[in-house]
């Protein structure tokens, strides 16, 4: 039985597919390489001496799936698939709603109709939205996310609860991710932003390296400890271990599942960029900027249902998961392409 990882060679997805590779799992990734390339695959190869299936294709396509579906006994999917910059979704909400919303919509069709129901699905803590006390428990009713994108995230997690109460035998997974952040250990795979990282550890990893002068911080104004912004930054190894805690879970019975995967500690902006310092032993020069419009001062988890429901726990803190992404970032500047 094969593991299909749709956006399996972007940035989480190509860590999961170590993973699942690692623990035993025959996998199939479908991506249409609209946001990575498919050298993330070839370099999980390299490393795991392992077989991938890649399909390139889009998961609105109906006639793709239809085919995979076909051609391989698939038991579980893996849904990574999407666009995730919330600049660009409030540029451009329909190619955000078509590929995220419409894109779920497609692949949950050619699941049912190949009768394939167990689906782990990529979701956010944006979509607690703003205004709830710290931390974030899966009971708290979800908010109203302040961009296309988190709405586009929220959209799919109403259609999915919808299908685990229609007739056919859903088993789903929503994890809310707080803040992934870091790489495989080898400093083989890692996160590779196109153009300028909105997202701060690459930012600041480019600052290091100085292929940029200097980080603006977007607000120190917060009511936070020392003002700047804090979040729940996770490892993305103790990420997608999670996820595979997840898929066993849902095997057990039917039905709508969430669990946040954070740490339950956050940290400013001001804090990793020192952190940073020290393990990179470089001097980052930043800068105090205004917030940033979507913006909230403080988000972590409280990840105690998924410890106490999926036995799993995040193990690497803020040191190994800055020690890392700069491992990955000092090996390959200029990500993938160029080594
Ligand atoms: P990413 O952009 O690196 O990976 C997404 C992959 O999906 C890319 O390889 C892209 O080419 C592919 N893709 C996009 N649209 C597609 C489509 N229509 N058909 C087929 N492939 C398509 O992003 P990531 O950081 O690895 O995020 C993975 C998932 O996790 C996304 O759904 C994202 O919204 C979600 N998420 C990410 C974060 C984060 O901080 N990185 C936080 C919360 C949720
Ligand atoms: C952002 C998105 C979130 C998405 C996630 C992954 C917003 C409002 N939220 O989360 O929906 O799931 O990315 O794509 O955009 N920061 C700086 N300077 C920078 C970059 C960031 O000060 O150059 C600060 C931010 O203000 C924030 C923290 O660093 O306080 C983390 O920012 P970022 O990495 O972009 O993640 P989020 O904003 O939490």
């Amino acid at each position: 039985m094969f593991v299909l990882v749709t956006g399996g060679s972007g940035y989480i997805g190509s860590h999961m597919v170590f993973s699942l590779l690692e623990a035993g799992h025959d996998i199939i990734v479908l991506d249409n390489l609209c946001n990575s390339s498919e050298l993330s695959i070839n370099r999980v190869r390299e490393i795991t001496g392992k077989k991938i299936l890649f399909v390139q294709g889009d998961v609105r396509d109906r006639k793709v799936l239809n085919k995979l579906f076909s051609d391989y006994d698939v038991s579980d999917v893996l849904h990574f698939a999407g666009l995730k910059s919330v600049g660009e979704s409030c540029c451009h909400p329909l190619m955000y709603y078509e590929s995220n919303v419409a894109g779920t919509v497609v692949l949950c069709q050619a699941m049912a109709a190949a009768g394939v129901f167990n689906l782990v699905f990529s979701s956010s803590a944006t979509v607690y939205g703003d205004g709830h006390p710290m931390p974030l428990h899966e009971t708290l009713p979800t908010g109203s996310p302040t961009n296309p994108y988190g709405r586009s995230k929220l959209m799919i997690e109403m259609l999915l609860e919808d299908l685990t109460d229609s007739v056919h035998p859903w088993s789903i997974a929503l994890l809310r991710y707080f803040n992934p952040i870091g790489a495989h250990e080898s400093g083989v795979i890692g996160e590779d932003p196109l153009g300028v990282p909105n997202n701060l550890l690459p930012y600041l990893g480019q600052v290091a390296m100085g292929r940029r002068e200097c980080v603006s911080i977007f607000g120190n104004d917060y009511p936070t400890l020392d003002g700047t912004g804090v979040r729940d930054y996770i490892h993305v190894m103790d990420l997608v271990e999670g996820h595979l805690c997840a898929m066993q879970a849902i095997h057990k019975s039917s039905g709508l599942r969430v669990w946040n995967l954070g740490t339950g500690r956050g940290y400013s902006v001001l804090e990793v960029i020192h952190t940073y310092e020290k393990i990179s032993g470089c001097n980052i020069a930043y800068r105090m900027a205004p917030r940033r419009p979507g913006d909230v001062a403080a988000c972590w988890a409280d990840p105690g249902l998924a410890a106490k429901e999926l036995g799993w726990k995040a193990k690497r803190g803020l040191n190994d998961m800055v020690r890392d992404a700069w491992y990955w970032q000092k090996k390959n500047p200029y990500g993938y392409q160029i080594s």
